[in-house]
């Protein structure tokens, strides 16, 4: 529940005393009725309407892409088909966006929001949110690759964070990597270091939540509140 001026003056971006002036203007209305005071409470299923147009009070969406190779990580492009367009139809809203970049090949969990505050603090290097990747790599890594990806090794002139790296059922051509922020061609950048190439990239987590296992590449759905929860964590 959340109060009415709040609302307004939020959606309309205008101040909380602008907000409070139009309501007492007699231009609101909740459920069909004029209202006077902004300090009524709003729940989810109220329709509060300004001059007779409805207000879109959904909340933000957050949505779990499973990303399929040869889509681009923006919301729009002039050439290329990107994760915005393939998302179906009825999840399709304004203000859609990729919260981090996965490159074209890369496959896996793409977090599609339109809450930019969320977004930051997921990509923010200060809050630490750890992304989880499997690599498959040309040839196998050794104890020296480890222990420059924990000590946190240098891209270009980026000191970056340490990032932790384990081979998957103790195939080491087949790396899991954690990694705490979000570097241009990071993984693949950090390999290509020791000479190794990594052919196939896919993220599996965000945080603690890994990507939902029955996704089929280029299936999406949303996110529930629990699962945010676990994202920040
Ligand atoms: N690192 C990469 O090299 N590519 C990605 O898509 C993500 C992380």
């Amino acid at each position: 529940m959340e109060r009415l001026d709040k609302i307004i003056s939020h959606k309309l971006n205008i101040t909380r005393s602008e907000a409070k002036s139009l309501i007492k203007s007699g231009s609101v209305s909740v459920n069909s009725l004029p209202v006077k005071s902004g300090d009524i409470k709003i729940g989810e299923n109220d329709k509060i309407s300004v001059d007779g147009k409805e207000l879109d009070t959904e909340k933000f969406v957050y949505i779990m892409l499973n990303k399929p190779e040869g889509v681009v990580s923006a919301s729009e492009d002039k050439n290329e088909k990107t994760v915005i367009d393939i998302l179906p139809e009825e999840m399709k809203r304004k203000n859609l966006f990729p919260a981090g970049r996965l490159d074209k090949d890369t496959t896996g969990f793409a977090l599609i929001t339109d809450d930019g505050g969320f977004a930051h603090e997921i990509l923010s290097p200060k809050r630490h949110v750890e992304k989880t990747y499997i690599a498959y790599l040309d040839k196998p890594f050794d104890a020296e690759v480890v222990r420059a990806f924990e000590s946190g090794m240098t891209l270009g002139d980026e000191r970056l964070l340490p990032a932790k790296l384990s081979p998957v059922r103790n195939d080491f051509t087949r790396a899991e990597i954690v990694i705490s922020q979000g570097v241009y061609h990071q993984i693949k950048r950090m390999f290509k270091k020791f000479g190794i190439t990594v052919i196939k990239l896919n993220r599996i987590k965000i945080g603690n939540l890994s990507i939902d296992e029955s996704l089929a590449p280029g299936e999406a759905r949303y996110i529930t509140e629990k699962e945010l929860l676990l994202i920040k964590k």
